[in-house]
């Protein structure tokens, strides 16, 4: 066997489509640019990789606990959060093409062009001065740094350009029923500030001592001007994330733990090691004192997948302010009274799933055949295992719904008998099933089957009393939880 071509990102798309794992959102209407709908493969992987954080969080650690708060918020708390007022990306229209682009991503895409041709001194000059114009809020000088560049819209190839301008990047809609009294609320643009909004209610009600972490996965909502790269970047997103609260000057120590804790994580998940990077953020956001990505190399290169960042009191100070409702902690070992500081993890459930899928796509060449499956974790796999009698007649199709039946109580089991058996192998590989389970005649004399792995295609005569327990272990998620 050898390995066959890279795999690009629409190898990825229509592998995903094809086999029941992400379809465009409305695709009979052609589709809701930057939004997706996980089909009957996609939501089991995804519901695995959540289920996976959570224990991880909630499951391993006794000092946190989780919460499922409303995607809706008062207004208020999205004017402490900063977002009313800094959740922007510079925008620029072409006036030919009528194309929308993010200002700095024209510009950072100019940077890896001279980066690429051998001048990384010029990259990283004209990445310093696009963070010093936009530091300054000076969006002339961003148009004018584009216009001296010579980048020109990829469309219309004219540079012929309108002014930049902030655009807001949450979706808002209106509540109440009478268009006077209506008011203008968001659709939450991150889940951590549900968490902050709650953090005395579940201190109290759960007697939490500082250090303890409250941790959410839930939905959120970006309008995203430029989306693209499959779920890595969409408008409706789901989120995991964590904040904990610390005593004020522990928080870099806690920060270097998570940082290190987040990545076994995802080496647990079976990322491999040198797919993922660290990396530090230059330019930090209005709310952090540190802070850093974990990113991974998709087949578009190392993008971010979960950001962990030292938020200060920033969120907690602010609420306290706009709410008039202290958010205050009493440490009696310090008998003190403070605001605690938070460090924060967030990855995001779309792009992780991504990650994964990525990582699983295996296409091996031996000669003029081809064998393409996905490697997941075995307890990540849609489907854990799958019953396949070698033919219908003699008792074997009835021997192998048995099998499943008692299987199924333990961990996804599907049974299938239509089609030569290779090609039912082949059904499961492309889905990624770690185990398929073949019932033929000497099943009949002596109750052992054969299990065939995925990985290797070796197969192992096993007694059927035997099945629950040897791939129950293989596709239990204490693996991953063990690894951590
Ligand atoms: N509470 C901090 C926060 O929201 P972020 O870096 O903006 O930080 C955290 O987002 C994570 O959420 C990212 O690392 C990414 O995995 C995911 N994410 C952000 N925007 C996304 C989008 N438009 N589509 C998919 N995932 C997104």
């Amino acid at each position: 066997m050898s390995s066959a071509p890279a795999t690009s990102l629409q190898d990825i798309i229509s592998h995903a489509k094809e086999y029941g794992f992400v379809f465009p959102s409305s695709e009979i209407y052609d589709g809701l640019q930057a939004v997706y709908d996980y089909g009957q493969n996609g939501v089991e992987l995804k519901n695995s990789l959540k289920s996976a954080w959570w224990k991880a969080m909630t499951q391993l650690h006794d000092n946190i606990v989780g919460i499922d708060a409303a995607i809706f918020m008062h207004p208020l708390t999205w004017k402490a959060s900063g977002h009313v007022d800094g959740f922007n990306d510079p925008m620029i229209d072409n006036k030919d093409s009528k194309k929308r682009y993010r200002a700095d991503q024209l510009l950072e895409g100019k940077a890896e062009e001279y980066a690429n041709a051998g001048r990384p001194e010029k990259a990283s000059a004209l990445l310093a001065e696009m963070g010093r114009l936009l530091g300054a809020e000076n969006l002339d000088g961003v148009r004018e740094l584009i216009i001296a560049e010579g980048i020109v819209c990829p469309v219309s190839k004219t540079a012929n350009w309108t002014d930049v301008r902030q655009f807001n990047l949450m979706f808002s809609t209106q509540v109440g029923s009478v268009a006077e009294d209506a008011s203008l609320i968001y659709l939450r643009p991150e889940t951590a500030q549900g968490i902050f909004v709650n953090f005395l209610n579940v201190q109290k009600s759960g007697r939490m001592k500082v250090p303890f972490g409250i941790a959410q996965i839930g939905k959120a909502f970006r309008n995203e001007i430029v989306a693209r790269q499959f779920t890595f970047r969409m408008r409706e997103f789901e989120q995991m994330e964590m904040q904990f609260f610390v005593r004020p000057g522990s928080e870099m120590d806690w920060y270097e733990s998570w940082k290190e804790q987040r990545l076994r994580f995802h080496k647990a998940i079976g990322l491999p090691a040198e797919k993922l990077q660290y990396h530090d953020h230059e330019k930090l956001a209005h709310y952090a004192n540190a802070a850093v990505d974990i990113e991974f190399q998709f087949p578009f290169g190392f993008r971010e997948i979960e950001g962990i960042h030292s938020r200060t009191d920033f969120d907690l100070k602010n609420h306290q302010e706009l709410s008039k409702k202290k958010q205050q902690y009493f440490d009696p070992e310090v008998n003190q009274n403070y605001i605690p500081y938070v460090v924060e993890t967030s990855v995001g459930a779309d792009r992780l799933f991504l990650a994964v899928f990525c990582n699983a796509f295996t296409r091996e060449s031996d000669g003029d055949k081809e064998r393409v499956y996905l490697k997941f974790h075995p307890a990540l796999a849609p489907v854990k295992a799958a019953v396949l009698p070698l033919v219908k007649k003699d008792g074997l199709a009835e021997k192998a719904q048995e099998i499943a039946k008692s299987l199924k109580s333990s961990f996804r089991t599907v049974y299938d008998d239509n089609a030569a058996i290779g090609k039912r192998y082949t059904r499961q590989d492309l889905i990624g099933t770690p185990f398929c389970i073949a019932v033929d005649y000497q099943t009949m004399e002596d109750d052992t089957v054969t299990i065939r792995h995925r990985d290797t295609t070796q197969q192992e005569r096993v007694p059927v009393s035997q099945l629950k327990e040897k791939i129950g272990r293989e596709v239990s998620l204490e693996r991953i939880l063990e690894a951590i």
